[in-house]
């Protein structure tokens, strides 16, 4: 095959579909190594079959573990998958375990390493992502960076521009493509008995906030109090690393705050799109929230996607209660009139195009 797409996690398997799909559509030969890291149905499977994608060439099986035993792992089943397919490229998107297992098992053999979404950086060392962001650009041969801002950093780190190329990102292919689709087949909002408009969206995952029972709390006082003030109601498909460690800390939820399992891409659009405020403390939503033209509130100290901030989309807030309720006061009535900073959807054409 000329490609080996590497992916192991729920943002993966979305951003990397345009781009597997064109594949399809080219007729380009390429195999799908799926590592395993989510495997969960609601995080996994219901992506592959609402985005139309066949099912992995490979399923690695690595599962949820510490993160040296499940990335020594994931790259020695990578390995053995490029000794028996011989990929001009691998293609790892992200900055997940499995992206860095894909980076490492690849750079070490003979193809080249493409890395899409390359030259995101929040600064902070202590988050898992930011070591794997920074190991895979300065691993990959191909540097895949959705914004100028983006392949700015690449340059200040001293990769060379040969190695870079701005393609805007592919969640913006993924999002114009399901967005119609979206609106013609979800009923999300009939079955939660929500109106456009009139409610919030909060999704929270992300280790540093709810491995940390304080942080946690902050989040749900914060986003419940706002809530309430506003007379809204909350809803939050909760990640199962969350819903573990919001029983494990006996934290309890606030009134307005529904807890929903996670949802597939149609109904989370659809939820998106029409929540009066995201608040979260994911990438991806970040970028989606801006997309759609909904304003955000990141409960986060840092952020990977500046852009959304430098164009009033966003606002950083940490998570202590009285930052998030501030926040969400200052972005609720924002009207989304800001236009899109990660491309304009064809970015998996132009990474193909550069490729290939
Ligand atoms: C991972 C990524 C994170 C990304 C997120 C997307 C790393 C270091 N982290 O975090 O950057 O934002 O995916 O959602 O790669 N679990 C399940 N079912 C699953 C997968 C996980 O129940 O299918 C539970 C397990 O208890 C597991 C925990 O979630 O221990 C964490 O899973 P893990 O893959 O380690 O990290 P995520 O938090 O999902
Ligand atoms: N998402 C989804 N259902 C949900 C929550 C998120 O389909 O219940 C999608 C969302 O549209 C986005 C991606 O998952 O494209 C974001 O993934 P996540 O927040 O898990 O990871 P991150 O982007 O922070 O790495």
């Amino acid at each position: 095959p000329r490609l080996a797409f590497v992916l192991g996690t729920r943002p993966e398997i979305i951003k990397l579909s345009p781009l597997v799909r064109a594949c399809l559509e080219r007729a380009i030969p390429h195999v799908v190594v799926h590592t395993g890291q989510h495997y969960s149905e609601s995080l996994d499977a219901v992506f592959f079959e609402q985005l139309e994608l066949p099912t992995p060439t490979y399923d690695l099986g690595v599962g949820s573990d510490d993160h040296g035993e499940q990335t020594a792992t994931m790259i020695r089943g990578i390995e053995s998958v490029l000794e028996a397919e011989r990929p001009a490229h691998v293609v790892v998107q992200g900055d997940t375990n499995s992206a860095l297992a894909g980076a490492i098992a690849a750079s070490k053999r003979d193809p080249s390493l493409a890395h899409v979404e390359a030259g995101l950086r929040s600064f902070d060392r202590e988050m898992p992502e930011e070591i794997n962001r920074v190991l895979v650009d300065h691993a990959a041969d191909h540097c895949f960076a959705p914004t100028e801002e983006s392949a700015r950093l690449l340059a200040a780190e001293g990769i060379d521009g040969d190695r870079v190329r701005v393609t805007g990102n592919t969640i913006v292919d993924a999002v114009s493509q399901h967005r119609d689709l979206a609106t013609e087949k979800s009923d999300v909002l009939a079955e939660h008995d929500l109106e456009p408009g009139a409610f919030y969206l909060l999704t929270a995952h992300r280790a540093e906030n709810v491995d940390d029972p304080e942080r946690f709390a902050g989040i749900l006082e914060g986003v419940g109090a706002f809530a309430t003030r506003t007379d809204r109601e909350v809803v939050y498909p909760i990640h199962p690393r969350a819903r573990e460690t919001l029983a494990a800390f006996e934290l309890s939820v606030p009134e307005p705050i529904r807890l929903v399992d996670p949802l597939d891409f149609l109904d989370f659009l659809t939820l998106e799109r029409h929540a009066r405020l995201a608040v979260t403390d994911s990438g991806g939503v970040q970028e989606e929230a801006c997309i759609l033209g909904t304003p955000c509130v990141t409960v986060r100290d840092s952020t990977e996607r500046p852009e959304t901030v430098d164009i009033g989309a966003n606002r950083l807030v940490g998570t202590e209660p009285s930052a998030i309720v501030a926040g969400a006061e200052a972005m609720v009535d924002r009207p989304g009139t800001w236009s899109n900073p990660f491309g304009d959807g064809d970015a998996a054409d132009r990474i193909l195009d550069a490729l290939l």
